[in-house]
């Protein structure tokens, strides 16, 4: 597998300077690639597949359609963002499907983690064969596949891959990151005009706030998560932690609990945060979040979020919790 090497020359790319060469080079062998030719992204709005955007845009334009997949699934403002960074700014063939509705209907009563990961995949699999089938002369299909996809699991990872289309459906593959690091990717993306906070993202399950709403998924508890989520990083983007912890966010369990809301009894759901460190996510630490800081969020969450009468923090590290709950 010499082609999925990366070459020993390669210089790491560290600065705005070396990422305007690696981009040059990159254009040329884009263009060189896919001549005429059209070619399809499944863009998730995360690091790798919006720097894979972002090139293509500028390799080949309108010759590039990427399909946003909304699964209902996604934080609070993601699909806004999307849309406004490639559809509206970068002027790209941009495809938007709120498919929210079909993967909740799918989800319904699945409480076991696996079960759900299985049918998000699966069901993420079947919308975006169905755009592409919209399509006509597709012959190329782009990926943000990154080098530690290739060294950690020999062909691309699962969520990087929607590998799983049916045999009348291969296309050429086009994996222009594949030979780069995470931090690579970054400096890459902020040459080519990201934004920082798209550019500088936390990392986000494929299956989204479908693992954070834990147990069979509702729409009220996912709203929960989300709503909660959005305040805990408004919280922490406002006080200087949101570039410095590597991953928070938060999980609303499928249990209530006794409290007191407006002078009434309320039996209402708990919300918790986790918000850990790590270099290579197979152990982490569990971030010293300022207390004030914490009490601050949680009267926030109980306050704004419907349904929330508690706010816990997780102070497990990894092992013996994993990161997510789920
Ligand atoms: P755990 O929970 O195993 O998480 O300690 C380690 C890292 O992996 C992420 N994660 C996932 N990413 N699909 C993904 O794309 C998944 O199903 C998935 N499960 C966990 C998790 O957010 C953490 O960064």
């Amino acid at each position: 597998m010499a082609e999925n090497r990366r070459p020993e020359s390669m210089e790491r790319i560290t600065s705005p300077e070396l990422a305007k060469a690696f981009i040059d080079e990159q254009l040329a062998a884009l263009r060189r690639q896919i001549g005429d030719k059209k070619v399809l992204l499944a863009l998730s709005g995360g690091v790798d597949s919006s720097v894979v955007a972002a090139l293509l845009i500028k390799a080949v334009g309108k010759q590039l359609t990427c399909v946003h997949v909304n699964h209902g699934l996604l934080r609070k403002g993601e699909p806004e963002q999307v849309i406004e960074v490639f559809r509206n700014q970068m002027d790209a063939n941009l495809v938007y499907v709120d498919a929210a509705d079909r993967f909740l209907d799918k989800l319904a009563g699945v409480a076991e983690p696996e079960k759900k990961r299985k049918i998000i995949g699966a069901e993420f699999i079947r919308v975006f064969e169905e755009e592409a089938r919209k399509l006509e002369g597709i012959e190329f299909l782009a990926q943000g596949t990154i080098y530690p996809d290739i060294l950690e699991s020999g062909p691309v990872k699962a969520h990087h891959n929607v590998g799983g289309l049916p045999e009348d459906m291969k296309f050429e593959l086009v994996e222009p990151l594949k030979f780069l690091f995470k931090d690579e990717v970054r400096v890459v993306g902020t040459a080519l005009g990201l934004p920082e906070g798209m550019v500088y993202r936390q990392p986000f399950p494929g299956p989204g706030l479908g693992v954070r709403c834990l147990g069979a998924i509702t729409r009220d508890r996912l709203e929960a998560v989300r709503e909660s989520d959005a305040i805990l990083r408004e919280e922490f983007a406002k006080n200087g932690l949101a570039g410095k912890v590597w991953q928070y966010f938060t999980v609303v369990p499928d249990f209530k609990s006794t409290g007191v809301k407006n002078e009434l009894r309320s039996y209402d759901w708990p919300v918790i945060i986790r918000a850990v460190n790590t270099r290579d996510a197979m152990t982490a630490t569990v971030e010293d979040v300022p207390f004030a800081l914490l009490q601050h969020i949680t009267r926030r969450i109980t306050s704004e979020v419907a349904g929330v009468n508690r706010v816990l923090y997780d102070l497990t590290p990894k092992p013996t919790g994993t990161i997510e709950w789920e």
